[in-house]
């Protein structure tokens, strides 16, 4: 499995991607201009010709925000995501210092993944994602770029969501 940055060209397998592992996706012509923008960047990893899992970030003045992280079902729990995040940290780490995230409050498996990575909670949009059934909080997350541990230290720590210092 490779990993590089992401190209224009690769909007239609995102989109695959993105049904595959969300049911639901961005326009392939929306994550075109996403990742054209001079504020984009990204990762596609690759098994060969097929794509198995992509992260799509932009950067806003002096922070960035994690837009998409998507592995493809049957790619899933061999690390993919965890590489990716690692590659969208040390790129955004050279121009900024904070990398930040929406999380529905009900998607543990990702909630799981980017504790292990050092996201730490910042705050919570209350009904934020519509369900079947009604509304789900989005739990917004912050990676400390410069913190020790972060990812560019290829450390996972294994610990559960933590407040950040001085939060309520
Ligand atoms: C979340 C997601 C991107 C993880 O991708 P992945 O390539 O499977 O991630 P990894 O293999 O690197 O997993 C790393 C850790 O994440 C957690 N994790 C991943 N999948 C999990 C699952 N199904 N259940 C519980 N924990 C899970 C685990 O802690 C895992 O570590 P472990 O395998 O040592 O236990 C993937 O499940 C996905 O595409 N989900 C649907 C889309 C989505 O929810 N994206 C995030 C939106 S913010």
């Amino acid at each position: 499995m490779t990993l590089r940055q992401l190209l224009t060209t690769d909007a239609v397998s995102l989109c695959k991607i993105q049904d595959a592992a969300f049911g639901s996706a961005w326009s392939a012509a929306d994550l075109a201009a996403l990742i054209d923008a001079p504020s984009g960047f990204g990762f596609i990893a690759m098994a060969g010709d097929d794509a198995a899992a992509f992260i799509l970030c932009r950067q806003i003045i002096d922070e960035a925000e994690i837009l998409v992280l998507a592995t493809r079902p049957e790619s899933q729990r061999k690390g993919l995501g965890a590489r990716l995040l690692t590659a969208a940290a040390n790129q955004a780490r050279q121009s900024v210092h904070t990398l930040f995230l929406e999380v529905a409050a009900d998607n543990a498996p990702a909630l799981s993944l980017y504790a292990k990575t050092g996201f730490v909670v910042a705050g919570r949009r209350e009904k934020y994602y519509t369900r079947p059934n009604g509304a789900e909080d989005a739990i917004v997350l912050r990676l400390d770029l410069n913190r020790p541990g972060a990812p560019a230290y290829g450390h996972l720590r294994g610990h559960g969501l933590e407040p950040p210092v001085g939060s309520n």
